[in-house]
């Protein structure tokens, strides 16, 4: 199969329901136990997202799908997610698959499943970058938040990309439990050569709002990061930006100029519609709403779903009027959602920023691995 880049063969793009990327979960599966993961699919039963389905097509089942999707969105960019996507027995096919596809492919990996030789495949494909994650530098404090071993494999990994000439790119999930290990990763990112770092502060759905009394970041650890970008960014020439909103109310952004700040992508030209292992559409990897599916259905009907615009025109009471109100959009509504079991709930990090004495009546199991009986 050759290079496509912009139309796939067989099938046909409606400029009015064109997107510009999508994302992948090849599979639901993963074999590390983060405590704050945002998989939906973890989500107990009786919680707002839960009985998200779970399952997962076959590689050349997942490359027909991809192939559909791709060609009837015209989307030019793909990102490679999960669960660990390395997991799915056929990985390797069907991210070479998507190099062929579009012009640009990220893959986020748990980091456990790089080899030197699937490192030098991605460099031949193309593969734009890697992102790993590094919640400390200590190997202990960042495999106990993972719920597995696997530091020594994220570091191996980061060295076998660069080895590569993959650029890799590191996501710090900010949480009370770690926050305060920001400085010490970027200075390991420095030491490895890495230059990007993706700041997620938590944002809590699936399992994770279970976790948010125990791990949920406070505003004020959040911009103790925030600082800390500002201050080491340009001296180790570490390039950062956030992927989870944080709201203007809580922090004043216009301070930072090395911090590149992202919002809520629905509703923007960039959305960040998402594919899971079994062709199910939803508006981004933190919602649970599924808009249709690729495999029985076309991607004019699902992007058409009335859900895209539903989401966009509700936001929180508190942000009716608000100067950010179309940019924020009362930051991450899904985890409103997700936590409360209404996407018009201010949503976790903004609630308990501006109350923070209701933190103690949040769901919470204490810190306790996906997986774990609880
Ligand atoms: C859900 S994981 C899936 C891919 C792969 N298993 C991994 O961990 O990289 C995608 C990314 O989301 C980050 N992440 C997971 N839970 C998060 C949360 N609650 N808030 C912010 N980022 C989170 C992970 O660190 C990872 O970079
Ligand atoms: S965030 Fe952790 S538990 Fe969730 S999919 Fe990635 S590695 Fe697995
Ligand atoms: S839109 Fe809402 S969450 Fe965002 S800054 Fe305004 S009040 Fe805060």
């Amino acid at each position: 199969m050759g290079i496509l880049h912009g139309e796939v063969e067989g099938w046909a793009c409606d400029p009015e329901h064109q997107v510009p990327r999508l994302d992948f979960e090849l599979t639901a599966g993963c074999d590390h136990k983060c405590g704050h993961c945002y998989n939906v699919w973890n989500a107990s039963a009786d919680d707002p997202q839960g009985g998200y389905p779970k399952g997962q097509l076959r590689g050349p089942d997942f490359i027909q799908m991809m192939d559909k999707v791709v060609g009837q969105s015209g989307a030019d960019h793909i990102t490679i997610t999960g669960g660990e996507p390395l997991l799915h027995r056929d990985a390797m096919d069907i991210i070479k698959r998507a190099t062929e596809l579009v012009s640009t492919v990220q893959i986020i990996t748990n980091g456990s499943h790089i080899t030197p030789a699937k490192a030098t495949d991605f460099k031949r494909w193309g593969v734009r970058s890697v992102q790993l994650t590094l919640l400390s530098a200590d190997a202990a404090e960042h495999d106990r938040l993972k719920g597995a071993e696997c530091f020594a494999d994220t570091v191996r990994a980061a060295l076998d990309l660069r080895d590569a000439g993959v650029p890799v790119q590191i996501c710090f999930v900010a949480m009370t439990e770690n926050w305060h290990r920001f400085e010490d990763v970027m200075e390991l990112c420095y030491v490895l050569g890495i230059r990007a770092i993706s700041y997620n502060r938590m944002s809590p759905t699936g399992w994770a709002i279970h976790q948010i009394e125990s791990l949920l970041p406070m505003v004020e650890q959040v911009e103790a990061n925030l600082d800390s970008a500002e201050r080491l960014g340009p001296k180790y020439e570490i390039h950062v930006s956030t992927a989870m909103p944080i709201p203007p109310c809580l922090i004043r952004l216009s301070r930072y100029k090395w911090v590149k700040f992202g919002f809520c992508s629905i509703g923007t030209h960039t959305p960040n519609i998402t594919v899971d292992a079994m062709g199910n559409i939803r508006s981004c990897n933190l919602s649970s709403n599924i808009m249709g599916n690729v495999v029985d259905a076309d991607w004019t009907q699902i992007h058409a779903d009335p859900y895209l615009h539903t989401f966009k025109s509700k936001v929180p009471e508190m942000c009716r009027g608000c100067a950010y109100e179309t940019s924020c959009q009362g930051g991450c509504k899904e985890s409103g959602f997700a936590t409360y079991g209404d996407l018009q709930h201010p949503e976790p990090f903004l609630y308990l920023g501006h109350n923070p004495e209701a933190r103690a009546a949040t769901p919470t199991d204490g810190l306790v691995q996906i997986g774990d009986p609880g």
